[in-house]
């Protein structure tokens, strides 16, 4: 089955053809830069950004994928969570192509779409697994005991560990996202030379907190002279960093324990970062667990993995009609169904 996935749940217009639910045919992603002088997406640009954008997009996916309209075969959108006004630009579109052209389509949890990153990079990781979701809004532990089949372990209580990179580099005036900014100036730091708070760290507790290395950050930012530059700015960010890291692979190799799983797998857009990446599987092989790490243009937002979903939902026999809709949180999607 041919099918066309689209994301615009956030700040990036995305739209990928895969083929069989495992081979990319095309994945173009459109990232919007309005929002980097604002240290955040302004929600109404983005959806304004995602009007202009949309078609084309998924116009330059069908070319690259060498097909045209009629060779979609089925659609996916993410429908959830995420920014409402930007959500609905792409449902929208997602029902009115599938309708013109009457084939199915179904509507999709952005947050599996990351899971399914790992599923399009290695299908044969042995399940069940731990995996860790960390995106600019998202922090999560998953159980994935199969594919659909999931069960929350742990989450932030607060800020998303995206977010906290973003909102650091807001403090410190870098652009947005901040996180492969940060990774940069980072990368000839010293992680040790600032220990920043690593937050609930009793064995057991598999839930996050990042607000407390954000306000050390800041208290250490007022406490400043001068701005940080130079070799100060690097040793800075690679401690905040490593606390992020810390915290993130720690909990994960802990939930693998308790779980007695083979393997564990890494999604989202901070799934990018470098010493997250290799930490990871560093402590995987460690205690002898297999892991996952995909490519990086898998982890941040893209079509081809909401397209992998759908596959696996539009193979079920599950679809979704012109009552299909949106919803900015998971727990509205759930309570309404
Ligand atoms: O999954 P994603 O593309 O969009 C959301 O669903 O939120 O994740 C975006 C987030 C942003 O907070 C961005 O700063 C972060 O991922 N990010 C990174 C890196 N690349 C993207 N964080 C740390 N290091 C990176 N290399
Ligand atoms: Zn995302």
């Amino acid at each position: 089955m041919i099918v066309l996935g689209i994301d615009t749940s956030c700040d990036e217009t995305a739209a990928a053809v895969l083929s069989d639910g495992r081979s990319i045919l095309s994945n173009v992603v459109a990232s919007q830069l309005i929002h980097s002088e604002f240290g955040g997406v302004v929600p109404e640009y983005a959806s304004r950004a995602h009007i202009r954008t949309i078609q084309p997009v998924v116009e330059e996916a069908l070319s690259e994928a060498g097909i045209g309209y009629d060779g979609i075969e089925g659609i996916a959108v993410t429908s959830r969570p995420g920014l409402v006004g930007c959500l609905l630009v792409g449902v929208s579109f997602a029902k009115a192509l599938a309708y013109s052209l009457d084939v199915p389509v179904v509507g999709v949890d952005h947050i599996e779409g990351h899971v399914f990153a790992v599923r399009l990079a290695e299908p044969s990781i042995p399940l069940p697994t731990v995996c860790l979701v960390v995106s600019g809004g998202h922090t999560e532990l998953i159980l994935v005991e199969d594919w659909g089949s999931y069960r929350t372990l742990g989450r932030t209580r607060d800020d998303a560990s995206g977010e906290a990179f973003d909102k650091v580099g807001k403090l410190l005036g870098l652009s947005y996202p901040a996180g492969p900014v940060i990774e940069k100036l980072a990368s000839d730091g010293d992680p040790t030379a600032i220990r920043f708070p690593r937050a609930m760290m009793k064995r057991g507790n598999l839930d996050f907190s990042f607000s407390g290395v954000k306000t050390a950050v800041r208290y250490r930012i007022d406490e400043l002279d001068a701005p940080l530059e130079g070799r100060e700015l690097a040793d800075f960010l690679a401690s905040f960093q490593e606390a992020v890291v810390d915290a993130l692979v720690t909990k994960t190799m802990w939930a693998a324990e308790a779980n007695d799983v083979p393997s564990v797998c890494l999604g989202g857009g901070v799934a990018a970062n470098g010493p997250l990446r290799t930490r990871f599987q560093e402590e995987a092989a460690r205690l002898g667990l297999a892991s996952v790490v995909p490519p990086k243009k898998l982890c941040t937002d893209n079509g081809a993995v909401i397209a992998a979903v759908g596959d696996s939902l539009l193979s079920k026999g599950v679809r979704d009609d012109a009552s299909l809709t949106i919803s900015a949180s998971r727990e509205a999607a759930r309570a309404r169904r």
